[in-house]
């Protein structure tokens, strides 16, 4: 293989160029791979037979080739009967020894752009925790009163009224839950940090919620037995894989539900998250992946802030609850999500003078 084509072949990054005709003349492997088609059946043949003829990127194709300039649109989104690529970053530039021909590179975004966006908005779930603290102080006394008031009311009327004091109590006690849930945002200050075998917290997790919730869905477990402990608080990283789980089993289908916990210890691997000038070591990872129908598009952005839900009767602080605890494990938590598969990860950092990697 020649000097170009060797390198084209070797990037990560989808590459293909397209002549004055809207043929493909060349197509490399990562492309193959990103848009699911085989360089045979993409090379000499119109783009159009690949991605959908309304599709934003013949436009940009016609302006780098009209006026000759660099193009670099962010969050493109590929959406054909053989792929779905919610963002991806492309890059189009003129050959310039080739008029009319013009490269075109497709680089989907990656996971650390999506914690780095989780990152710039955590600030949410703290500013919640504040408010939680306050209203729980400020709502639950009177609460207790209120109810204690209706079930004494409900004691001494005639059953027509006695139904419109049962309908106080159990607004109140609505309430109370309701403000019991904020109460965990403000939680304790400070994590009560030890060593934490993950795996167990997960069969922990696990074992609750088959005797409950998810009684008709099979869990399926992937583990590493490689991975270290966690320096992290048991308690509050139980709270954060039940939620999750909790979360993939309303999702999922009433027949042939499927939760799998996965662990995976990626040894060396760095983050860097960008735009915030800091590198962060989250080699482990901890992910709840369900066969579900998927959460609708139009949450994805504001998933994790408090109060966002898609669920009849839901409160939507179970995400929130879930990123504020990741948040002060100094971990990150993306998701990606499609019918039939939805996956969260959590990636937590590991300490090693306190976790002792083995
Ligand atoms: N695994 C999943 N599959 C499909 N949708 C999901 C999944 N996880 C979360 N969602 C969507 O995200 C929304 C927010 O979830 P979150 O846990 O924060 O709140 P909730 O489940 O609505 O209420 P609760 O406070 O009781 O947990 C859900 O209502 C649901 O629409
Ligand atoms: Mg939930």
């Amino acid at each position: 293989m020649t000097g170009a084509a060797a390198i084209l072949s070797a990037l990560n990054a989808a590459v293909l160029t397209v002549d004055r005709a809207g043929r493909v003349t060349s197509f490399n492997p990562a492309a193959e791979s990103l848009l699911n088609t085989g360089a045979p059946q993409a090379l000499g043949r119109p783009l159009s037979r690949i991605l959908p003829a309304d599709h934003p990127l013949f436009g940009m194709i016609e302006t780098v080739r009209e006026q000759d300039v660099n193009l670099t649109e962010y969050e493109v989104s590929i959406e054909t009967p053989r792929v779905k690529l919610p963002v991806v970053v492309a890059q189009l530039s003129p050959v310039s020894d080739d008029p009319g021909v013009v490269a075109v590179m497709l680089v989907p975004m990656t996971l650390a752009r999506e914690i780095d966006r989780h990152l710039a908005h955590r600030g949410a779930a703290r500013s919640v925790g504040g408010m939680a603290a306050l209203l729980a102080h400020e709502i639950k006394n009177p609460l207790a009163g209120i109810r204690g008031a209706a079930q004494l009311i409900e004691a001494n009327v005639d059953a027509g009224d006695r139904e419109l004091a049962a309908l106080i109590r159990d607004e109140a006690d609505r309430v109370a839950a309701l403000v019991n849930r904020m109460e965990a945002f403000a939680g304790p200050e400070g994590l009560d940090r030890k060593p934490v075998n993950i795996h167990e917290v997960l069969n922990r997790v696990r074992r609750v919620s088959e005797a409950g919730f998810a009684s008709g869905i099979a869990f399926v477990e992937e583990y590493d037995p490689s991975l270290p402990p966690v320096p992290g608080d048991h308690d509050r990283l139980v709270q954060v894989f039940l939620n999750l789980v909790k979360n993939a089993a309303e999702a999922c289908p009433g027949e042939g539900g499927e939760i799998l916990l996965r662990t995976v210890f990626r040894h060396g691997e760095r983050l860097a998250v960008s735009g915030s000038g800091r590198r962060v070591h989250l080699p482990l990872e901890v992910s709840v992946q369900d066969n579900g129908r998927g959460i609708p598009e139009e949450l994805h952005r504001t998933l994790f802030d408090p109060f966002v839900t898609g669920r009849q009767g839901g409160q939507g602080l179970g995400l929130a609850l879930v990123a504020k605890i990741v948040d002060e494990h100094a971990g990150a938590v993306a998701f990606e999500s499609e019918p039939r598969r939805t996956v969260f990860r959590v990636l937590l950092p590991v300490d090693i003078e306190e976790g002792g990697v083995r």
